[in-house]
């Protein structure tokens, strides 16, 4: 479109008065600048930018991993999330909280090579001249090093008879890295198109991180999971076979994980981390036997329902937009973490709770019970009752088992009637 020719070049206010004069009205306009919390932040940071998109930020409470309780800031536009996940964390508290561990911290980066002429003899090649190879990714980022990181390794796999991958394994201290590793990455293809004579296609990060991974593991005595009429054993019995029909069915799997990633993704974000990268990750690591499968696991041992979920977690506490987004450092200082490392073992428990609460729920009353309060409040607030008429109509909507538009409408007119 002609009225956009150019638009990255302009000015804020004048993207804003392109967009209120072609496109919306003067009011749209309006929103737009009032919405735009930071646009000094938010201009150095991607490019077009017109205003900020808000979420909502709330804290998970009650979650002690590895002995130590935290507040745990989390982004997410769906009801019930957080009290779900303070609900399972309270459980878990009880019994002692959650256990987490890093098994590895280190990322992945493929420098992948093509017109291979003969794919054995440049895997070996490639494989001999690892220590050179290692030396040259440093060099690129030989700051890396000074903080005590740096590549560690090579690893080199024939993709198919013309196709060669040269991972690149590195250890990227408290960033998850991925400007380190792209220079590094480019630093070794140039090596390889010299050194070896070889095509390269790409070099480029892995999001893949087999290498990078935490685990959480949970214990609850099953007495602590009865609820009204249903006995704890009887909840923990029925957890564990919904965390069967995960592994076995991949249409439960990814609702399953879903869940997971409710409480996985609210904490990446609200740290300032890349979600898709970690959503991608935890996806291709649920499918890595071939058949994708629930992420957690859960099992009755000595009358107790126990936990365990393991995910790729290429997390940071430095880097993107940690240091550079005021209410992300907040949510760091509130988080009290004192490394990435320890930040994977949060938010791998996070993901465990999560789960917990959405199979609790599912095997009990059912989701929909704990979803309705806010639900109905959401569905007021779309229909435009004001604050000050929301109970009104969420009390007209409970008397009269309405959850739906329709009925939240029917609800306001009545409300607004009888003011
Ligand atoms: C909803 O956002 C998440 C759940 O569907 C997860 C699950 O089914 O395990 C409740």
């Amino acid at each position: 479109m002609k009225v956009f020719d150019k638009y990255y070049q302009k000015e804020w206010a004048e993207r804003l008065d392109i967009l209120a004069t072609e496109m919306l009205s003067k009011d749209d306009g309006e929103t737009l600048k009032k919405m735009a919390r930071t646009p000094e932040i938010g201009d150095t940071m991607i490019e077009n930018y017109v205003t900020d998109f808000t979420l909502p930020e709330g804290l998970a409470l009650n979650y002690v991993v590895n002995e130590k309780e935290y507040v745990i800031p989390m982004v997410v536009e769906e009801p019930s999330v957080i009290a779900a996940s303070c609900n399972a964390a309270g459980i878990v508290k009880k019994a002692g909280g959650f256990h987490a561990e890093v098994t590895r911290r280190q990322m992945i980066g493929q420098v992948i090579m093509e017109n291979v002429r003969d794919v054995v003899s440049l895997s070996g090649s490639l494989q001999s001249h690892a220590d050179q190879l290692v030396k040259v990714a440093n060099a690129a980022h030989p700051s890396l090093q000074k903080r005590g990181g740096g590549a560690r390794d090579v690893r080199v796999r024939a993709l198919d008879n013309d196709l060669v991958s040269l991972d690149l394994i590195v250890d990227t201290q408290e960033a998850m890295g991925a400007n380190m590793m792209n220079t590094m990455l480019e630093a070794v293809a140039t090596y390889i198109r010299q050194q070896f004579d070889q095509d390269v296609l790409m070099s480029i990060l892995s999001n893949y991180a087999t290498q990078c991974l935490v685990t959480a593991t949970c214990r609850i005595p099953v007495g602590l999971l009865t609820k009204r009429q249903i006995k704890g054993d009887q909840a923990a019995a029925k957890i564990v076979a919904a965390s069967r029909v995960a592994q076995l069915d991949p249409y439960r799997a990814v609702t399953h994980n879903k869940g997971v990633m409710n409480g996985v993704d609210a904490v990446v974000i609200a740290t300032g981390n890349d979600w898709r990268a970690i959503e991608g990750a935890a996806h291709a690591y649920a499918s890595r036997d071939g058949h994708y499968r629930g992420l957690s696991m859960w099992e009755v041992v000595d009358n107790e329902l126990c936990g365990q979920i393991t995910l790729p977690m290429p997390v940071g506490t430095v880097g993107g937009s940690i240091k550079i987004v005021p209410l992300v450092k907040i949510n760091h200082q509130l988080l009290r973490v004192d490394d990435a490392r320890e930040l994977m073992t949060v938010i791998a428990a996070v993901g465990l709770g999560q789960n917990l609460a959405a199979l609790y729920a599912l095997v009990t009353e059912g989701i929909q019970r704990g979803h309705m309060r806010l639900q109905l409040k959401s569905l007021a607030r779309s229909v435009g009752a004001t604050d000050a008429e929301i109970p009104a109509v969420v009390a007209r909507m409970t008397a009269q088992n309405t959850r739906d538009s329709a009925g939240a409408q029917a609800a306001l007119k009545w409300v607004r009637a009888h003011a």
